[in-house]
């Protein structure tokens, strides 16, 4: 290695993790103190690729690397955009693809097509309020809610939700429905800007390894 220096990894914790994880195998980095489960330490090490991997929750993981706590992470785009950090998104991972999404019960879709002020619950207002604000020009009440956002146009919360649509079962099991698309996401890699210009070298390789696993 020819700088002592360690290259810093955030990942969103769970089913992307486990996923970055095995892509990072598939071009020979691997950090075998992560596969403990019973660990209960923080951060791993990789002394060979002088690496460093640590586990977050997915919306702090553009706040590390922002602030250059982290030189790269790996996080779905619905947090990137939510988050709204100064980072660079470098490379579609092609995982985790899900869509985000306007929901709610059939009938709602008159409101919508009428742009009626209505009411839409979700995690992500940043992403519902430039939906309907920027695209749609329609004016609604955004309420924040912090998970199972299904809940609200059942117990007459909202009309609608923004929320992300995956297999669409929780949906169907709750007698909602897609209405609109906001827009399609899965899993991104995002680079500190400072580290994009003094790790240059490290962080392109690296880029366009995973680039031929993901193409
Ligand atoms: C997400 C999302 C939906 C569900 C969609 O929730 O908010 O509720 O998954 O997946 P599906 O289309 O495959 O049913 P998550 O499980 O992350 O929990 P949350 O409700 O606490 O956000």
């Amino acid at each position: 290695m020819e700088d002592g220096r360690y290259l810093t990894f955030a990942l969103g914790k769970g089913r992307l993790a486990k996923k970055t994880l095995e892509l990072f195998e598939n071009i020979g980095i691997t950090c075998e103190e992560m596969k403990d489960k019973d660990t209960r330490k923080l951060i791993f090490v990789n002394e060979k690729e002088k690496m460093r991997f640590f586990l977050a929750k997915g919306p702090d993981v553009p706040i590390y690397v922002e602030y250059g706590a982290a030189d790269i992470g790996v996080v779905g785009a619905d947090t990137i955009l939510e988050e709204n950090r100064k980072i660079y998104e470098v490379l579609n991972l092609g995982f985790g693809r899900c869509r985000m999404c306007v929901c709610g019960p059939k009938q709602a879709s008159q409101a919508l097509q009428r742009r009626e002020l209505i009411r839409v619950a979700t995690k992500y207002p940043r992403i519902a309020k430039d939906y309907f604000y920027n695209k749609k020009h329609q004016t609604v009440e955004i309420i924040k809610l912090n998970g199972s956002i299904e809940l609200a146009p059942i117990v007459g919360l909202s009309e609608v939700i923004v929320d992300i649509v995956e297999t669409g079962s929780t949906l169907r099991e709750n007698g909602l429905e897609v209405l609109e698309e906001v827009c399609p996401l899965s899993a991104r890699m995002v680079v500190n800007p400072v580290s994009m210009k003094m790790e240059n070298e490290r962080i392109t390789k690296l880029i366009t390894a995973l680039k031929g696993q993901v193409s």
